[in-house]
């Protein structure tokens, strides 16, 4: 059994990873499962950058294999804001939709895309990094209760619904998370026999 933490506090995220990883060989924990730890201010200028720095810095603490995210919305008409700002961009998720909804106002162009870049981190190192889009549009007011952050005013491309009114087992279809998770997971696949020699997990 291979415990692999995932460095997220954020128990919707952690809900979906789990919900996505779904194999017995694996234990996922979080940094829930780690109450000591603190994780540095995100200083990064892009996705990748705060995703291989939150996975290097929790691998260093854990001393396991660890993978991390980051992500958020970027909004075509908001020149791609709120961005790598997207959990900044407000004081809760209520005023974050709000805010974005309100910067939109009369602007035609409401297409936008969520992105997502996982970086793995095995011992003391970044070994990879994936990215994973999911384009869409932002609709005029929030709609729906499930999920979380801007999910309520986001329609994937070729839906109707919200993320918001799609259950979790939906979302993890198309969501730009499942998407770099997928490929983070081929990745590991493909190379398990590898990183098991190189890194002797
Ligand atoms: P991070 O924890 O630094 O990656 O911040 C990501 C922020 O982007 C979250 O706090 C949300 O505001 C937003 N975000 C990322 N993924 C999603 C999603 O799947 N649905 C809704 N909002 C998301």
């Amino acid at each position: 059994m291979t415990v692999i933490v995932a460095a997220t506090a954020n128990s919707h995220k952690f809900e979906e990873y789990k919900a996505l990883l779904g194999s017995e060989d694996v234990e996922l924990h979080s940094l829930l499962d780690y109450p000591g730890y603190t994780a540095a201010p995100e200083t990064g200028t892009t996705f990748k950058e705060n995703a291989a720095q939150k996975a290097l810095d929790a691998c260093k603490y854990c001393d396991r294999p660890t993978f991390a995210d980051d992500s958020g919305l970027e909004v075509t008409a908001l020149n791609n804001a709120p961005g790598i700002y997207s959990a900044r961009y407000g004081k809760d998720d209520a005023d974050r939709i709000n805010r974005v909804l309100r910067e939109l106002e009369g602007k035609s162009d409401r297409s936008a895309r969520f992105v997502c870049v996982i970086a793995i981190a095995i011992n003391g190192e970044v070994i990879e990094t994936f990215e994973g889009v999911m384009e869409g549009t932002i609709i005029e007011a929030p709609r729906g209760e499930n999920g979380f952050g801007y999910d309520p005013i986001f329609v994937p491309e070729g839906e109707s619904r919200t993320f918001a009114e799609m259950t979790q087992e939906e979302k993890n279809q198309i969501s730009h998370r499942a998407r770099a998770l997928k490929k983070a997971l081929e990745f590991i696949e493909d190379e398990m026999s590898v990183l098991d020699d190189e890194f002797d997990l």
